[in-house]
């Protein structure tokens, strides 16, 4: 499998060091793919991996990692060009920034359904959005897995990203169709606000239980 990550910073970086361990094949996308930062990104690797653009590393791979910053994720989606039939995963939450208050958009639509709008025909799986890039650097804890919650609107990519996050070592947990990314991105605003805000930091996450 080969891997494209769109926004190589935090969450691109980190997912794109952990897939590569475990296999894939990944092109960390820039817009200075000579920069040194995308040198020493790609140095780091443990696997197969190298720096491109945003249209190389989408035209190179059939899943998509899309972690950009949410003021630039239409941009980075028409530089990748024809996304028909790739599985993208939309990582990215509507923030307010610089104060992180809150999310500039919900309730009745969301980001994940914006990005499957801007990249029409791809797949869009709504994931890793809900914890910090600390705890996917390191998801293991001790009182058992920590939930990822994805969401979607075809189930055979769903299955392909549910890998993807059981191989990083979270807990994959299908929340439905696309339009759940209405409280997915809400529910990663409990998470930054915990860790960021109100004294939890970052090192936290959620388990999920069932009787
Ligand atoms: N930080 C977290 O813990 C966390 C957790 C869950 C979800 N998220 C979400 O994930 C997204 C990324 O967060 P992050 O913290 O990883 O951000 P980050 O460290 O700032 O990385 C974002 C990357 O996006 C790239 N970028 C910016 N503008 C671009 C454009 N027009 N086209 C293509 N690439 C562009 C930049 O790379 P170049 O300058 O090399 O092009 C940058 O490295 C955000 O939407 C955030 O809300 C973050």
């Amino acid at each position: 499998m080969k891997i494209g990550v769109l926004g190589s910073g935090h969450v691109g970086g980190t997912l794109g060091k952990r897939w590569a361990k475990s296999g894939p094949e990944i092109v960390f996308a820039s817009r200075d793919p000579q920069s040194e930062q995308m040198k020493k990104l790609v140095d780091g690797v443990e696997g197969t991996a190298r720096a491109g653009t945003v249209s190389e590393a989408a035209n190179a791979s059939d899943v998509l990692l899309l972690a950009t910053p949410w003021s630039a994720a239409e941009a980075a989606i028409r530089s990748a060009g024809d996304l028909s039939g790739k599985i993208l995963i939309d990582a990215v939450n509507p923030l307010i920034v610089p104060s992180l208050e809150g999310l500039s958009l919900g309730t009745t639509t969301s980001a994940g359904e914006m990005v499957a709008q801007w990249a029409s025909g791809a797949k869009v799986v709504k994931a890793f959005n809900t914890v910090g890039y600390y705890v996917m650097a390191k998801p293991e804890f001790e009182a058992g897995p920590v939930a990822m919650f994805y969401c979607g609107d075809d189930a055979e990519a769903k299955l392909v990203v549910k890998r993807l996050i059981e191989d990083v070592g979270f807990e994959g947990l299908d929340a439905g169709p696309l339009t759940q990314a209405r409280v997915l991105e809400p529910f990663a605003m409990l998470w930054i606000s915990l860790a960021v805000k109100y004294g939890y930091g970052p090192g936290i996450a959620f388990h999920f239980m069932r009787r």
